[in-house]
């Protein structure tokens, strides 16, 4: 019998992900709020429900399962809704991440508090009621600090504090970019930022997704934490790969993820790996659904969608294959009105480029960059190694030019 996959969100980041599914012989449901998303078309059934309204979903999809067929397994692609999913889980008596998980996994400080009970090394933190408090905490501990809204992402309202940042405005702006108005504060950890995608099998875990960040553009963006994409393979030692990696799948556990995956944002500090966060989910920016797998050969996607279906995963297709070099970069053009983009023949059909995206179209305002939806586009690029393939997105970002004219309200 074909088993149905319940797919929250159909953007143009999952798209990879439910041809993944349908390549398996799944009937694929994918769900979206959007009637134009672009996931829709590769869909075997089209529901239109938020992906961020859970209950909802779940009703719909509790719904499709007495009137159309039964669902075997519900997962997210390239959206962070956690609580979606594990609400269309739990309504269904699917296999995934629980409720709880779910709630660790949307809420910065209940997560690092359950780091503190498990001994998982994290940043020292604390909630901050107030720029009062904020100031009284500067005073206490010393700068730097990262203040960061308790509940959103894409670095929306994740500020890095020094000297130069006015903390009235830091809070005022950070608790802007919060949905339940709460924000945090957090020591500023020194050292390589990873991102890091693992496997969860019980007590055995596997991490194919291991980027080095990019955050050479930090004190231009500055006080905003803007990253400027990736390259693998890492250039750290095995051992100190190693060590981090088996970190971000120690965090996954401890927030509750059994089988599953978890996505980590590391920093390899002094001390060794800290963990900044984790989500239990597949990751967007194309990292799960294309640089891991052009990286390592890992079907990450096929395995998280087994898995989601309850059913037995093989370590062994788990760990890289091998290591080709995969970057990504981002486009930065000049606030202002987007007039043409120019000199994408070039690159458009070069064989080592993947995927060339942008955000924005002629006509569009670019305001300035604070928070990484605000960037304008994207390339990853292949190489034979990382250099040749870091080397190859850094051409591409500068020779493709997004032309702007000043335009009013650009630099609001
Ligand atoms: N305490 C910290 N020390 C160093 N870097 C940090 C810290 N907090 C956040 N960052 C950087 O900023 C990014 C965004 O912050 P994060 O807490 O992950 O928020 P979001 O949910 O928006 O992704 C992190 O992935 C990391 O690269
Ligand atoms: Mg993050």
């Amino acid at each position: 019998m074909d088993k149905t996959l319940w797919i929250v969100s159909g953007g143009v980041e999952a798209v990879p992900g439910i041809k993944r599914a349908k390549e398996m012989g799944l009937r694929v449901v994918v769900s979206d709020m959007d009637a134009e998303a672009p996931g829709f078309a590769f869909a075997d059934d089209r529901v239109i429900a938020s992906t961020y309204d859970a209950a909802a979903t779940a009703e719909a999809a509790l719904e499709y399962s007495r009137k159309n067929r039964p669902v075997h397994g519900v997962i997210s692609i390239a959206s962070d809704v956690p609580m979606t999913v594990a609400k269309v889980a739990s309504s269904l008596g699917l296999p995934g991440i629980t409720v709880e998980t779910a709630a660790l996994a949307s809420d910065k400080l209940a997560m690092k508090r359950r780091f503190v009970e498990s001994r998982i090394p994290a940043p020292w933190f604390s909630a901050v009621e107030s720029p009062a408090q904020l100031k009284s905490i500067i005073k206490e501990r010393g700068l730097p600090f990262v203040i960061k809204p308790v509940d959103s992402r894409g670095a929306r309202g994740v500020l890095r504090l020094d000297s130069t940042v006015d903390p009235d405005w830091a809070f005022s702006h950070s608790i802007g970019c919060s949905p339940g108005k709460r924000v945090m504060v957090e020591e500023y950890i020194e050292g390589p930022q990873i991102s890091t995608e693992s496997v969860l099998l019980g007590d055995r875990g596997y991490t194919p997704g291991f980027t080095d960040r990019n955050y050479e553009l930090i004190d231009r963006f500055a006080p905003y934490m803007i990253e400027n994409g990736g390259q693998q393979p890492s250039v750290l030692s095995d051992a100190d790969r190693l060590s981090v990696s088996r970190m971000a799948e120690d965090a996954g556990r401890a927030i509750g993820i059994k089988n599953g995956i978890v996505k980590g944002d590391m920093v390899l500090s002094k001390s060794g790996p800290m963990v900044i966060e984790v989500a239990a989910r597949l990751s967007g920016g194309w990292f799960s659904t294309d640089q891991i797998p052009l990286a390592t050969g890992v079907d990450l996607v096929g395995a998280a969608i087994r898995i989601a279906l309850g059913e037995e995963v093989s370590g062994a297709g788990l760990t890289p294959r091998y290591w080709q070099g995969v970057a990504i970069r981002y486009f930065f053009p000049r606030p202002g009105r987007v007039l043409e983009i120019r000199n994408l023949e070039r690159f458009n059909g070069a064989p080592w480029v993947h995927r060339i995206g942008f955000f924005v179209k002629a006509g569009d305002i670019i305001g300035p960059v604070t928070n990484h939806t605000k960037r304008a586009g994207f390339v990853i690029t292949k190489g034979d190694t990382r250099a040749e393939a870091v080397e190859r997105a850094e051409e591409a970002v500068r020779e493709i030019v997004i032309e702007t004219s000043p335009a009013e309200g650009a630099s609001a």
